[in-house]
């Protein structure tokens, strides 16, 4: 495995590999989510990139990109395990030197839910994600279907600007009792973890009004609510269940929706989403 820590070393390397790149974009604080994704790229070309980058612009200046995890050595481990034949860990300056003034703004998608409860956020996302793009020139880009708008964000900014590769969405992986796996989750006590089941326990029971004929948009949220309700120390932010590639809100639900939670435990914010409609 090869780790390059400048754009011109990634690109030197990557020249002396074959074959099509897949390419798995990450903030580091590797878990089974994030090797799941490498895995997948893996099976999927002949060569697999992973960027560990973690990314100012994309918070704001009250979240914790202070303390955000960081853990480079051990994520060199868990990659070279996995079977990851380059990582690209660029420093701060040499993704924004002096200077840096270029943005992108992916509109409409950016607007709701995390994008208007964390301003900028986005904005941060899209304009790393085209800069590792173009860094990397990979065929594939694999992201976890967890951070849900996320993903349409970065579909609609490959689309919008006709950037050369295939986005990959991968099914989200959970811990036994359903948590979704998240960087952010080393900040959860194991009571929090414990206690954060309840928001899958959530989502599947709107899919089980689904299933049993529900098709009202208020009465899905409602219920969803009712089961978040049980849990005490959940404070939630948002419900909504949303048509699954504008993100704007539904009053029924016709065909496969997205349901989309967003809630603190403590200080921690999670966020989470299950596909949703009948079938
Ligand atoms: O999902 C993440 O880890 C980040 O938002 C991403 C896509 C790597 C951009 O910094």
């Amino acid at each position: 495995m090869f780790l390059a820590r400048s754009i011109q070393e990634f690109r030197e390397a990557r020249s002396t590999l074959g074959g099509t790149l897949g390419l798995v974009p990450t903030m580091g604080a590797l878990h089974a989510g994030h090797l799941s994704l490498a895995e997948r790229a893996r099976r999927d070309n002949q060569a697999c990139a992973l960027t560990i980058f973690v990314n100012p612009i994309q918070f704001g200046p009250s979240e914790d990109f202070a303390t955000y995890p960081r853990y480079l050595e051990q994520d060199l481990q868990r990659c070279a395990s996995a079977g990851v034949h380059l990582v690209f860990a660029p420093s701060m300056e040499e993704m924004y030197p002096p200077g840096f003034q270029s943005w992108v703004t992916v509109e409409n998608l950016s607007r709701r839910w995390e994008g208007e409860r964390r301003p900028g956020h986005f904005r941060g996302v899209a304009t790393v994600v085209a800069k590792l793009l173009n860094v990397t020139q990979p065929n594939r880009a694999y992201f976890g279907e967890k951070d849900y708008q996320q993903l349409q964000v970065i579909h609609a900014l490959v689309r919008d600007l006709n950037i050369p590769v295939e986005v990959v969405g991968c099914p989200t992986v959970r811990e036994e009792n359903g948590l979704a796996m998240s960087s952010r989750n080393v900040f959860l006590s194991p009571e929090q973890r414990q206690r954060a089941e309840i928001i899958y326990r959530a989502l599947r029971r709107g899919q089980e009004l689904v299933r049993s004929g529900e098709r009202q948009v208020a009465r899905l949220e409602e219920a969803l609510r009712q089961v978040l309700a049980q849990e005490p120390e959940l404070r939630l932010d948002y419900v909504a269940v949303v048509d699954a590639k504008t993100l704007e809100p539904l009053s029924q639900l016709n065909g496969i929706g997205r349901v989309l939670v967003a809630a603190y435990l403590g200080s921690v914010r999670l966020i989470d989403n299950a596909a949703i409609g009948p079938g």
